[in-house]
């Protein structure tokens, strides 16, 4: 029998004052996976995440977490053993301290992993551990927002932005413990405006726009789609074409955009890139560069948002 979805939404919509947030949003995150929620500032992704754990109650649709209905009384108590979360601000008091807290939110749970040892995998160490939350850096706040969001090993984590702001060598450190959460048999959900992080962690992608599902799949098959690519060489300038364009199926183009730089655009198929060469053979022309250029899944969030993904 196939597990229910972890995190199920249906229809979700919520309002601020006259400001709607969240526009009829369906998706569902598998248990066992990671799933990236993509999405312009201002889409909605926050107040989704918040909606998911309780913090704010559904206006419009359902959702469930887990199988239970988060603003429910009753099944919140239940379920907040079993999630974690890490807020896109992590907040905290000024004066405490990464180590207390780990140690204060650890007593909560039955079976917490050690704080000690949990503030190394996130890369807090030595002094950082009793340095007041007011002194940390904004890097060092959100190493200690994901530990404590996964302390109580929970079976399933929401993870708002979890590496905005982190150096390269943090942000690896953070996605090592993703892939780790998950060969453990957990299940993440997580925002992000990092293509190379939906990329590299998410088996399932859903890309939100004002409030609402445009797209969602494997990156790898949202990167594909409609399978635009292109083809490009250089080589001498002003090549006669004609030849070229007879050889080539009706719906690819080539254009020579800059003197001795050849495009040819269209689906790239093997045969493609065969009669390109074999023109060029039979034309006596040894291309200087020969490059195939797919789509990524950045050219594809920009195309269905018709924003840039960085904030
Ligand atoms: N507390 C609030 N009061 C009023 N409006 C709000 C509040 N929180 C969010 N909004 C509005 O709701 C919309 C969605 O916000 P949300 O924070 O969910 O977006 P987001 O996708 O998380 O954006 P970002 O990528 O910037 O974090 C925005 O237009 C925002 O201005
Ligand atoms: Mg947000």
């Amino acid at each position: 029998m196939l597990a229910p979805p972890a995190v199920q939404i249906s229809d979700l919509v919520m309002r601020y004052g006259g400001t709607t947030a969240v526009a009829g949003l369906s998706l569902q995150a598998e248990a066992g996976t990671v799933t990236a929620v993509l999405g312009p500032n201002g889409a909605g992704k926050t107040t989704t995440i918040e909606t998911c754990v309780g913090l704010r109650r559904a206006q419009g649709g359902t959702v469930r977490v887990l199988g239970q209905d988060p603003s429910g009384r009753r099944e919140r108590a239940a379920l907040l053993p079993r999630i974690g979360m890490m807020p896109q601000d992590v907040g905290g008091h000024p004066g405490a301290r990464p180590l207390e807290l780990l140690k204060h939110a650890a007593a909560l749970y039955a079976h917490p992993h050690q704080p000690e040892r949990l503030a190394e995998l996130v890369g807090l160490t030595g002094r950082t551990l009793r340095t007041p939350y007011r002194r940390l850096s904004g890097g060092e706040r959100r190493r200690l927002g994901l530990a404590l969001a996964v302390i109580g090993r929970p079976e399933l984590v929401f993870l708002d932005e979890p590496t905005a702001g982190l150096d390269p060598h943090g942000r690896h450190a953070i996605w090592e413990l993703i892939t780790e959460l998950r060969s453990l048999g957990g299940t993440v959900v997580l925002s992000t405006h990092l293509m190379d992080e939906v990329e590299r962690l998410a088996d399932h992608v859903v890309i939100i726009n004002h409030g609402r599902v445009v797209v969602a799949g494997s990156p790898a098959v949202l990167a594909s789609r409609g399978a635009e690519r292109a083809m490009s060489f250089t080589g001498p300038a002003g090549l006669e074409l004609g030849s070229l364009r007879t050889a080539i199926p009706e719906l690819v183009s080539v254009e020579e955009p800059v003197p001795g730089r050849y495009w040819v655009n269209g689906e790239l198929t093997p045969r493609l890139l065969a009669t390109v060469t074999a023109w060029c053979a039979s034309n006596g022309v040894l291309p200087e560069s020969l490059a195939l250029h797919r789509r990524s899944l950045e050219d594809v969030f920009i195309e269905l948002t018709g924003q840039d993904p960085r904030p």
